[in-house]
Order: C-alpha cells, then structure tokens, then sequence
C-alpha cells in the first residue's frame, strides 16, 4: 500500500547520466550548494539522488556499507537537509546492481533500515543481476513489494522509485507495492533520437499516471551537451506535459544561463506539477508534427506543438485539442508572454517545441 508521498511529479537530481559510478561525498554536496545557490531547489528542485556507485560491502552483521567515497552516510544525508534538500539512495533487487556493485538480495529490511537510519528520504530500486529468478511478473512484483513493505516498515517516509524499464505492464501494479514513481523504458542518453524515442513513444500509458504516481521517462539530459538548445526545450517540454519526474542529470556547477532559463521556467515547472496529475498525450498527428494536450487543475489546458521532423514546420493550436469550443485567452510559456488567441500559429524550428497554456470555453 502507498505513502501519498507524492502528490505531484518528484523534482531534482540524480547522480547517474553525468557521473555514473565516479561519484564521492564532495561531489554530492557541492551539488547540493549549487542547487540552492542556482535557485534551483527554489523552483522545485528538492531531491538530491545518489544513484549507484556509493556501495561498499557489507559488515559482519550483514549491514551493507559505503565505499570509501562515502565516509559518513549520516552525515551526508544532514548536509543536505540542513540546505532543505532531500537524499535519496540507490539499490537492486539483485545481488548485484547494474554497474556491479553490492545488490540488497537477502538484505532487504535491513538494507531498508540502514537507509532509514541514515536518514535517507528517496530509494530508486532497479533490476539487474537478478534476471534469471526474476524473469516473470509474479516474483518482480512481489520483490518490489517486499522492499516497498521493507520501507514502510522503518516508519520512515521514503519516495519508492521502480526501476524495471516499463517490463510486466509496471504502471498497472505499480502503487500496489508501495511505489510513486516507476520507469517505463531502457536508459536515456544524451541525443535528441533517444530522448525522442522515449518521450513520444515510450512514456508508459497516461492512464496509469495521477497524484502520487508517476511514469517515469527517466532522468533529464538537459545540460549534458549532446542535443541543442532547441532540442533540450523539447525535452523539457515533452517531460513536463507528461507529467513526469523532473531529475536533473547534469553537473549542477556547469550550468549555463541558456540550460537555467530552461530548467527553471516557472509556467512550464507548473505545467509538470499541476495537481490535476494528468499525462498529457497527443490528440493530433500530422506526419512529424504532434500536437499534445495535457487537461490543468484550473480548468486550463496545456498544449504542445511538437516538430519532429528534419524542416521546420507551421504548426496551429486549435480549441479542439484543448476540448474546447473557442481558446479565450493563451500564453506561449517558454517566450513568456500572452499571445492572441486568434493567432496560434507559429512556425516551429526542426526538433522544436512550442508550449501553450490556453483557457477556453
Ligand atoms: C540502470 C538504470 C540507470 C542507472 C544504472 C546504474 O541502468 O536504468 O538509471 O541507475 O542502472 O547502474
């Protein structure tokens, strides 16, 4: 059963897409100081994720340890909260994690009370090294649920993260073992085809998604370098009108102005985290050209217009894909202006995105 511990998308940062395993105890906290320093924990940004990497083996009692990266877990975890910041860690069902290192197989509730006791508010659980007994539906759920029940149990309130790349139809039983948030797809990479792939195609069923769970796209790429600018406002763009997780993947410290303007961009940050919860989806298709709508607490609606072709492209926003009979009033949030309602054309660059937020009636 699941701690509504996410009413609205989790936002911030993870460790994995710029730093993999090279990761120590300095670098999470100068990321810490630079989320508050950029404003960014002020726009939302809260979670401070150590992803796999930190673990070292376990004791004599079995307690697991971190590697020498990582003197002192407690004291870690209260440098981020006294920046108001939330830590969260990193494990696998598996003997194994992903890149190798020590899984919480057989450890289960005391890994879970380890990470309590450490005073750690978030757990990305993966799925690796353990493929061969968990290869049907039945055991990965009840696996996830052991720890979700394991996490509970500590009396703690932890942010359940499942990472099982969209496998067994995740979303359907996702918030019965306990999760808010729960990937549905392979890993994302810093290029525009990837990132398209999984946020047009690959973003789970909208249906599954609602206030304290979540689809989970994977992490953001924005800042890494590999696409355009063009390109990361799309990712922004695409991630936000599903209503996904929002987590940093970049070096916080190297983070340009033009990347910060994205990140922080207040109308599209609200767009993600309307109470409503709502994934937005597409409700017109033209060869490369996607139009989406995402339905918004206030009765307003977020649309889209996505250009996934290789030329730019004119695109309009119609009331019909907002469900409306006429678009009253419409703000263009990445330009950050009202624009008329009776002029929603816009030429969109290749790979580009235009977002709107309209009011109708
Ligand atoms: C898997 C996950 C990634 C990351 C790595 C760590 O590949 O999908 O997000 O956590 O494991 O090894």
């Amino acid at each position: 059963e699941q701690v509504p511990l996410a009413p609205t998308p989790p936002m911030g940062w993870s460790s994995w897409n710029k730093f993999a395993e090279k990761i120590d105890d300095r670098t999470i906290r100068a990321m810490a100081d630079a989320m508050v320093s950029s404003g960014l924990r002020d726009a939302g940004y809260v979670h401070v994720n150590i992803d796999d990497g930190w673990q070292g083996t376990r004791g004599p009692d079995g307690g697991i340890r971190p590697n020498a990266n990582f003197p002192d877990m407690k004291a870690l975890a209260d440098y981020v909260h006294a920046k108001g910041l939330k830590l969260g860690i990193y494990s696998s069902q598996g003997p194994r994690t992903c890149a190798g290192f020590e899984g919480s197989y057989g450890h289960v509730q005391q890994d879970a009370q380890t990470f309590a006791d450490w005073g750690v508010d978030y757990l990305k659980y993966d799925l690796c090294s353990g493929e061969y007994f968990y290869a049907d539906a039945d055991t990965v759920k009840r696996s996830y649920a052991e720890m979700g029940a394991a996490l509970k149990a500590t009396g703690r309130p932890f942010l359940y993260s499942l990472c099982e790349y969209g496998r067994f139809d995740v979303g359907s039983w996702g918030r019965q073992v306990g999760a808010h948030l729960w990937r549905t797809t392979g890993d994302i990479t810093d290029d525009y085809a990837t990132m398209a792939r999984i946020g047009f195609d690959k973003n789970g069923k909208p249906g599954h998604a609602g206030p304290n769970g979540f689809n989970d796209p994977d992490m953001l790429e924005v800042g890494n370098g590999g696409m355009s600018d063009v390109e990361y406002a799309t990712h922004m763009t695409l991630w936000a009108m599903s209503a996904a997780p929002l987590l940093m993947g970049h070096d916080l410290r190297e983070t340009s102005p033009a990347m910060l303007r994205l990140l922080e961009n207040r109308d599209v940050i609200a767009v993600d985290q309307d109470a409503k919860g709502v994934q937005g989806k597409a409700v017109r298709e033209e060869g490369a050209l996607e139009i989406w709508s995402k339905p918004l607490a206030d009765g307003s609606v977020a649309l889209a217009l996505f250009n996934r072709g290789d030329a730019s492209a004119k695109m309009d926003a119609r009331a019909a894909d907002a469900g409306f009979a006429a678009i009253t009033a419409a703000r263009d949030l990445w330009r950050g202006q009202s624009v008329a309602a009776d002029a929603l054309t816009f030429d969109v660059p290749s790979h580009g995105a235009v977002m709107l937020r309209v009011e109708g009636k």
